[in-house]
């Protein structure tokens, strides 16, 4: 009987002892060990042998031999594919290095920082607000008191804790801020990171962006709007743009209206992004509304100014012929890979 006992032991030792350099021969402990017809098997097949009182300790033996196999076959697999992965990871510090891919510019800042640009050439700084902004300066300030219909037109998230607190619908809340805080003349623009309650689809976002003038001094008339407005928009799209205004309607400016730009994708002859009107909407604009100026402090009476206000992914998906906003948010690689360089 003794020699089944030290059959096991001997094994346990082989086992303990093994050593493989590649993984065929890591295959072969496994079925030697651990497959259908292993050698355990046919040790364990001489139980008949034992005598009764001896099964017991025989059993747990070869019992044990069994986990000592697996055990040992799962430490081998793991330094083998440990070291088989560590020389595939392994860098090779000879190769040239890419220098034509240091990242790049996100699309909208892109298209930001031409607009800061162009804007600044006539004189216009940044100016910046909270993102998380109190009622007074997101809507009474931009003559949207309580219960006003226009608040309907931004469907808005509000801090849950505080009714008086919310995530900015536009950048206007920068015009009251710093009217509040400048004497004019005023002269901004601000660029920034807008959220509105929205169903997200390929044309609106619930988070976008952007950008807002203010212009206040002695004198600003309606022409001053539309010249500016056509500059910034011959810079942005090319010299031969033209531009059109829409009466329309914002609580905050008066007279309002809306910016058309001449389509420069079809040169007017009508295409799917104009909708074959040859004019593409970019932006809201108008004369700030006197009761706006007074409630930052500002003389109507000797003062006057207008204000301007357009999406940035608008301006982006038209200006690359992108057709869905949210392409701008989700971080696609191959997607932002593409605006490299510009
Ligand atoms: C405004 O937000 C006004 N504050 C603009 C303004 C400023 C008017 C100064 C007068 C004077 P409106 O709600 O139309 O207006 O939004 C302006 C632009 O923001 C739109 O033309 C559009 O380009 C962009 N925009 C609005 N909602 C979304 C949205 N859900 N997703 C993406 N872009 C949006």
């Amino acid at each position: 009987m003794a020699d089944v006992f030290e059959k096991i032991a001997q094994i346990k030792e082989e086992i303990k002892g093994h050593v493989v350099s590649n993984s065929e021969e890591l295959e072969q402990f496994r079925i030697k060990y651990l497959g259908t017809k292993n050698i355990l098997k046919g040790v364990f097949a001489a139980i008949k042998d034992v005598p009764n009182e001896q099964k017991k300790e025989f059993g747990q033996k070869v019992n044990d031999l069994k986990s000592v196999a697996q055990t040992k076959f799962d430490e081998l697999k793991g330094e083998f594919t440990g070291s088989a992965k560590a020389e595939k990871d392994e860098v090779d510090l000879t190769l040239p290095v890419d220098v034509n891919r240091p990242g790049g510019r996100h699309p909208i800042t892109i298209i930001r920082d031409e607009i800061v640009d162009i804007m600044s050439r006539i004189g216009y700084s940044v100016a910046e607000g909270p993102e998380i902004e109190d009622d007074w300066h997101n809507f009474t300030a931009l003559a949207m008191p309580d219960n006003h219909p226009a608040r309907d037109m931004q469907d808005t998230f509000y801090v849950q804790t505080n009714p008086d607190i919310l995530l900015r619908t536009h950048t206007s809340n920068v015009q009251i801020r710093v009217m509040e805080n400048q004497e004019p003349p005023i002269r901004i623009i601000a660029p920034g990171r807008t959220y509105r309650n929205e169903t997200i689809s390929a044309r609106a976002h619930c988070i976008f962006h952007q950008v807002e003038l203010l212009y206040i001094d002695k004198g600003v008339s309606f022409a001053d709007l539309k010249q500016t407005l056509l500059y910034l928009s011959k810079e942005l799209f090319g010299p031969d743009t033209k531009i059109r205004l829409r009466p329309s309607y914002f609580p905050f400016t008066e007279p309002s209206a809306e910016l058309d730009v001449s389509c420069f994708i079809c040169n007017q002859e009508g295409c799917a992004i104009c909708k074959k009107t040859g004019w593409v909407e970019i932006g809201g604009a108008g004369m700030v509304d006197p009761a706006v100026m007074e409630a930052c402090n500002i003389d109507p009476e000797v003062y006057s100014g207008f204000a301007f206000g357009m999406g940035l992914e608008r301006i982006a998906m038209l200006k690359w012929q992108i057709n869905d906003i949210r392409l701008f948010s989700e971080n696609d690689i191959r997607f932002l890979q593409q605006f490299e360089g510009l």
